[in-house]
């Protein structure tokens, strides 16, 4: 014992600083963090502790700089590092250094069905927001697609869970890998914009449980997010952002989640709420949250001066705000006061790759009929339409908005592919929105027209005689109303007359290829009459790049649907019941929106209801062709823990080397639980060479064999016989094997 004690100290004296600069605990890399914590918390005064908890810019919060912990900064998210604003208003700050590489938008990213493209953006944004010193990214967002009017699903991943939460967590890993927390957002039910501030959303457990919380539970369990944003929406009749239930019941709670509740902007209502109902930083827009400035704003922040005086008065006392700082300092010690791993990279040509790959494999070939495309060698005239094909796509939005170093536009992308042996024609076809800007930042481009609507139809068709393909690049913007955040779209049709446009083209040119730019389904009544349908989203940065690789063939297409694309809104569980959006309460202060279609959502809702989806979710089209076969179980039983595998052969029968997504669905035949007819349990995408097979294996088991029982609160194992159903998109599952739950 003496000798331990003797080393200890020896130990103690060699490792310790030179005397008279003893290195107190909390700055102590070699003590545990939780005791620095400890330390660190020890420390400071009721005023610091009030002052780290809430925002002192629009996107900073100050550390303690008497102790020398450093000040917080978060910035937007999720698709780039957002430029620089003033330090207290909306306005650029007019920096020449804070440009981004434009990553393509997240429902992009989803569409690539590949883990390892999430990780590879995520790793990749991690690296611009260091080198342009954000500590924290606000997104990813993993609010389910409920209705194609959302204006935010293009920043979101689709409409099912074991999707979006198998992308969800190698994106935080990839982020945070560079001690640049995530912030995952909304927490929870924000899926839809309009009236956000307002909507109180009425769910059922089964469907909160199944739906709508599995990509939060992973992000939090699996990818270990360092940060969490709540929703602007309400839940039981209380705003997200301190949601007692959401955050301190299930969050905290049941989740054990160890990272910091950071409020939206301006989603904080209520001082009481927010010190007992698990908000950790308040962050704003103005004074009330959301329209009016004041001079000493941040003092007048729900989590400051009312705090402290409650805290004084003796209304509070420390331990929620300690808790509160705790989870504060746990983010310091993963971020600014942790060992960093290198200085991060600004527009690297790395960062303009990685922008690249995942918008090629994000891009979906949704209709190709004759196999138009790729672009045959022999072409010699192409006609491209549309205001899309030439407008900057990466300003606008809202939040997720950007100041793209460099954005390659689809025509620019085309006629750089295609080279002089291809005369590329522009029409410009319809005029949507020309104005262009975001925040101060506006598109470097003039987008003036004068022409009449009539007349750009006339000289699109006139051109597209005699031309061997019209590409014509339509689809939704990002203006208010369409892919926007703040409000929905008002209708589900293609806005500025794109509908006439393309059946005129059509009956010109047989070779007519839509490629629709946007982040949601749109109605297209002329699908028959096209040639070829592509889904380009936002591709940001090197948009023309990809989608000229797709066009011409060398990239071979892989994207699928993160969503069901259905024909008409009637098809859709939300408007089909009439659930959104919602009733107004007398007052207008609340809109109570009821999730009627319960777990029924998208491809769960078409199969129960036979809706024939004009592509269905896990769809999208290749250049090569790809046989299933030999779908096998390890067992035919299984008892819940336990779990089982299930194994395919992939072949590529075709002639060019591609990749397939293989889709594992299962069918619970329950008579007792009402079950949706198959939901999505694992995928593997695979890339195979002519001729390759390949075997592709998913392991099922947890809640894959469970149902939220709304009863007893809980999950439940559902016994019984099982239908897995693999295939490469939810309305073509050709391969089947039955198996059984015990
Ligand atoms: C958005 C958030 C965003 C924040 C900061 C809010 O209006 O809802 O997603 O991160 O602003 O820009």
């Amino acid at each position: 014992m003496k000798k331990i004690i003797t080393l200890c100290l020896l130990l103690a004296t060699v490792l310790a600083p030179a005397a008279g600069e003893q290195l107190p605990v909390y700055l102590d890399e070699r003590q545990p963090v939780e005791k620095r914590i400890d330390d660190a918390l020890s420390r400071m005064t009721l005023d610091e502790k009030i002052a780290v908890i809430h925002a002192q810019s629009k996107f900073s919060a100050p550390g303690v700089k008497r102790l020398g912990l450093p000040d917080f900064w978060t910035d937007d998210g999720p698709h780039g590092v957002r430029p620089d604003v003033l330090w207290d208003e909306w306005q650029q700050a007019g920096h020449t250094n804070d440009s981004c590489v434009a990553f393509p938008a997240l429902t992009c990213l989803a569409a690539t069905w590949n883990p390892s493209m999430a990780r590879l953006y995520g790793r990749s944004l991690g690296e611009e927001a260091l080198y342009r010193g954000k500590n924290m990214i606000l997104g990813p967002g993993v609010n389910m697609c409920r209705t194609p009017l959302g204006g935010r699903n293009f920043e979101y991943m689709g409409e099912d869970p074991c999707l979006a939460s198998a992308m969800v967590v190698p994106y935080i890993q990839g982020l945070q890998s560079n001690g640049v927390a995530a912030c995952v957002k909304h927490f929870a039910l924000n899926n839809d914009e309009e009236n956000r501030f307002k909507v109180n959303v009425t769910v059922s457990d089964r469907a909160l449980r199944e739906i709508y919380l599995p990509a939060f539970e992973a992000a939090v369990k699996r990818g270990h997010t360092w940060g969490l944003m709540g929703a602007y929406n309400l839940y039981r009749d209380q705003h997200n952002c301190h949601n007692r239930y959401l955050l301190v019941d299930l969050l905290k709670g049941e989740w054990n989640y160890d990272g910091v509740v950071v409020s939206d902007w301006g989603g904080t209502h209520d001082t009481d709420q927010a010190v007992k109902n698990g908000l950790d930083m308040e962050f704003g827009t103005w004074t009330n949250g959301l329209s009016a400035g004041a001079k000493n704003a941040y003092d007048m922040y729900y989590m400051a001066m009312a705090y402290r005086a409650g805290i004084v008065s003796g209304k509070y006392t420390t331990r929620e705000l300690d808790d509160k700082v705790r989870r504060v300092l746990r983010l310091y010690y993963r971020t600014t006061m942790a060992r960093k791993s290198g200085h991060g990279f600004l527009c690297s040509e790395a960062h303009y790759d990685a922008a690249r790959t995942i918008a090629e494999q994000g891009i979906v070939l949704l209709q190709n009929k004759r196999g138009v495309l790729p672009l045959k060698a022999g072409a010699r005239r192409l006609l491209v339409v549309g205001e899309n094909a030439i407008k900057m796509m990466t300003v606008g939005g809202g939040s997720s908005s950007l100041k793209a170093q460099r954005e390659i536009l689809p025509l620019d992308g085309l006629k750089a592919r295609l080279g002089s042996a291809v005369q590329v024609d522009y029409a410009r076809g319809y005029v949507g929105d020309t104005t262009g800007s975001y925040n101060g930042v506006t598109a470097r481009q003039s987008l003036a027209e004068t022409r009449s609507a009539a007349q750009l139809v006339a000289e699109a068709v006139d051109k597209a005689r005699g031309a061997d393909y019209v590409i014509v690049v339509g689809g939704l913007n990002k203006s208010n109303h369409q892919d926007c955040e703040d409000h929905d779209r008002l209708d589900y049709g293609l806005p500025y007359g794109q509908d006439s446009l393309v059946e005129a083209l059509a009956r010109v040119n047989s070779n007519v290829v839509f490629v629709n730019i946007s982040g949601n389904a749109v109605a297209m009544p002329w699908s028959d009459k096209v040639a070829a349908i592509v889904q380009a989203w936002y591709l940001g940065s090197e948009t023309g790049t990809a989608l000229a690789a797709v066009l011409a063939g060398d990239v071979n297409p892989s994207g699928r649907l993160p969503f069901t694309w259905p024909r008409r809104l009637a098809d859709v569980g939300a408007h089909a019941l009439g659930a959104y959006p919602g009733t107004w309460r007398p007052g207008h202060d609340i809109i109570d929106e009821q999730y009627k279609e319960g777990i029924y959502v998208g491809y769960r809702w078409a199969d129960k209801h036979r809706v024939k989806p004009l592509f269905a979710f896990g769809h999208g089209l290749s250049y090569t062709t790809f046989a299933m076969s030999g779908l096998r179980l390890d067992k035919r039983r299984v008892a819940a823990p336990d779990s089982i595998t299930a194994t395919v052969t992939v072949t590529n029968t075709g002639r060019r080397a591609g990749a397939q997504v293989v889709q594992f669905y299962v069918s619970d035949h329950s008579t007792t639980v009402d079950m949706p007819v198959k939901e999505l349990r694992g995928f593997a995408r695979v890339e195979l060479q002519p001729g390759e097979s390949r075997e592709v294996s998913v392991v099922l088991g947890g809640h894959d064999f469970q149902y939220w029982d709304e009863a007893g609160g809980g999950w439940q194992v559902s016994h019984g016989r099982r239908t897995l159903l693999v295939g490469d998109a939810a309305d073509h599952t050709p391969l089947r094997a039955d198996f059984a739950v015990e």
